[in-house]
């Protein structure tokens, strides 16, 4: 088993199928109000580079359950915003810490951290990857479709963390995947090469009702994501025909569920009358947050 949750590809199907098995108990678990605490004295760091609600607070609730405690971190008010070099921190962090989770820019970074650090990492979503996100979406489709295997997802707009982690998902879980981006925001060459390498049933197109047919799940997210926030008025204009709406729900399975990670804008990725309909089970996957972070952290740091 890896050390670290950095990237899904690091793990295999049979490990994440048990995070899967375990986040199922402690979420039957919580729900009976019956003890968990399987990291009882345990501190988990989280440093943040980006804003945050649900990761945060799904953090730092779900290691309290756990009987431990996290820390709050940002990176603006600790040493690291004023040059200490991320290997000195991953190493003082180890010293004092169980697990360090982290959100910030570049994967590259989470990567050295986690090298140096000799507790495990765990990735809250970096520009490249969001792997605890698409944690908590797989386990919604589960517990709504009752698995995922055979099952078509569909991704729409942009190419982003969010797109490059299900393409990383169709790679490991081998389900079909059909995404369609705009020319230009296409997701990221290397996981798109490297997916196509380990065999990835994924298809591209511009097409968003193309992606959409047939598909069991659907899912989308912002058209400009956190430190884009200068090409969003460029970025409406190139998004402008991938909003998730009716017709691409009508284009997708009659029972067909809809997902987003949330924060959502409603009237650009996605309609408000999509996301607050029957298909939509976005806050279902935004509680699954929680639970599936307890299972990867009770995994790495128990
Ligand atoms: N989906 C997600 O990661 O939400 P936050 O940015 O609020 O943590
Ligand atoms: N793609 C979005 C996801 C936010 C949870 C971003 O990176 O801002």
């Amino acid at each position: 088993m890896p050390k670290d949750f950095l990237c899904l590809t690091d793990w295999n199907k049979e490990e994440l199928d048990r995070i899967f098995a375990l986040t199922a108990d402690l979420k039957a678990r919580q729900k009976r109000a019956e003890p968990h605490r399987l990291l009882e004295g345990k501190t988990l760091a989280m440093i943040f580079e980006k804003s945050s609600t649900r990761t945060r607070v799904s953090f730092e609730v779900g290691m309290f359950q756990l009987g431990g405690h996290a820390l709050f971190l940002h990176s603006g008010t600790t040493q690291m915003g004023r040059g200490e070099p991320i290997k000195d921190t991953g190493r003082v962090m180890a010293r004092y810490c169980d697990g360090i989770m982290i959100r910030t820019f570049s994967q590259e970074a989470v990567e050295e951290l986690a090298h140096w650090s000799k507790v495990p990492v765990i990735n809250g979503l970096t520009d490249l990857y969001h792997p605890c996100q698409l944690m908590a979406d797989l386990f919604t489709v589960i517990e709504h479709k009752g698995g995922y295997e055979g099952l078509t997802f569909a991704w729409i707009g942009d190419g982003n963390n969010m797109a490059n982690s299900w393409i990383n998902a169709a790679a490991v879980f081998g389900f079909r995947l059909q995404v369609a981006t705009p020319e230009g925001y296409r997701p990221d060459e290397e996981v798109m090469r490297r997916a196509a390498e380990l065999g990835a049933d994924v298809s591209y197109t511009s097409d968003p009702l193309a992606a959409a047919e047939g598909a069991d799940v659907l899912s989308t997210d912002v058209w400009a994501s956190m430190g884009q926030e200068d090409e969003a008025e460029k970025r409406r204009r190139a998004f402008a025909g991938y909003q998730l709406n009716r017709p691409v729900l009508e284009a997708a399975a009659d029972d067909a569920i809809v997902l987003h990670c949330l924060p959502a804008h409603r009237g650009e990725e996605i309609t408000d009358e999509v996301i607050e309909s029957k298909q939509s089970v976005v806050f279902d996957e935004a509680e699954n947050r929680l639970h599936v972070q307890k299972a990867i952290m009770a995994t790495l740091m128990g």
